[in-house]
């Protein structure tokens, strides 16, 4: 009889052992998975933000004028110095860069008014690209709907 209960418990709490350590390892488990999972999305959501703020700032160089005066893809523009080499430019941190977007230089001029915080950083992000992003086309206008009437 004693041993019997005796076996009975000890089987009892083998199998809670049993269970606990089960847990534990589930708990390790989901540990690890967040651990793991996070420290891959971090980088990953930072980087699309920072390709889809490169991206939106190609667009702006295009179509707030700057690319008019200081060219693109390494070409020359026609007022301003080549600005493809600026991520590399010591000379040239983030700041000051938006600091002269903001405020303009000597014969550049100030985009304060004409452009968002947002927009001016896009801008930077764009300038400091490792891999400029090319900027989508321009849709074509539509065609003169004139001589289609005249038909
Ligand atoms: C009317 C022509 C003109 C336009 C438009 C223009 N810039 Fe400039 N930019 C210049 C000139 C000229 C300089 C050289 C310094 C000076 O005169 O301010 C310059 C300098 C810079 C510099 C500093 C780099 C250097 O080596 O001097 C940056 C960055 C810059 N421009 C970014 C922009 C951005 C971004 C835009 C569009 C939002 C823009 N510029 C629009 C003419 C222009």
């Amino acid at each position: 009889m004693n041993g019997s209960v005796y076996g009975w418990t000890q089987a009892a709490a083998q199998r809670e052992k049993i269970r606990s350590v089960k847990a534990h390892f589930r708990s390790i488990c989901i540990c690890l998975t967040l651990v793991v999972g996070g420290l891959q999305m971090v980088p990953a959501a930072a980087l699309a933000a920072s390709k889809g703020s490169e991206a939106a700032g190609a667009v702006l160089f295009r179509d707030k004028g700057c690319s008019y005066c200081h060219g693109v893809d390494g070409k020359p523009g026609k007022k301003g110095p080549n600005l493809t080499g600026l991520r590399s430019d010591k000379q040239w941190p983030p700041d000051k860069i938006t600091k002269q977007i903001l405020e303009g230089g000597q014969k550049m001029p100030p985009f304060a008014d004409s452009l968002s915080d947002a927009e001016v950083a896009d801008l930077v992000a764009y300038l400091r690209a490792k891999h400029k992003p090319v900027p989508p086309p321009v849709p074509a206008p539509p065609p003169d709907p004139a001589p289609a009437a005249a038909n």
